[in-house]
């Protein structure tokens, strides 16, 4: 399933009928296992029906982060991205990709 950033944005747990989605690098994972994370007043809620790789590299949850945008980033935060990339694939089925 391809889904644009504005598509993937209905994801985000507050339709309690529809799936949570997380993408990370571009790739979109349904995160409804951890509703508690993400779901509506979790801790991680604003990274749902998100691109988070931002805020995953530099282990912020401010709004600023929360993107798709890797520029600048250090190896080391690449390496903590990738750390959770693997936990993410582990973790929770992928279900597509973000497009634009
Ligand atoms: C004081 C700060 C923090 C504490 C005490 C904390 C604590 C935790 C705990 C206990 C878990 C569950 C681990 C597990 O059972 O697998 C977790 C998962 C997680 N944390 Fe944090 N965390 C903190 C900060 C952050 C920050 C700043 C980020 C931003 C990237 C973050 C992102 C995540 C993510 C994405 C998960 C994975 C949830 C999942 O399994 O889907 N955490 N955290």
């Amino acid at each position: 399933m391809d889904l644009t950033l504005q598509q993937l944005k209905q994801y985000d747990g507050t339709d309690a009928s529809k799936p949570i989605y997380l993408a990370v690098k571009g790739r979109i994972f349904d995160v409804s296992a951890g509703k508690s994370f993400y779901g509506p007043g979790g801790p991680y809620a604003m990274f749902a029906g998100k691109d988070a790789s931002r805020a995953l590299a530099k282990m912020s949850k401010s709004d600023d982060d929360v993107c798709a945008n890797l520029n600048g980033l250090s190896d080391k935060e690449i390496g903590v991205l990738n750390d959770w990339e693997k936990k993410f694939e582990a973790k929770y089925p992928i279900v597509g990709r973000v497009v634009s």
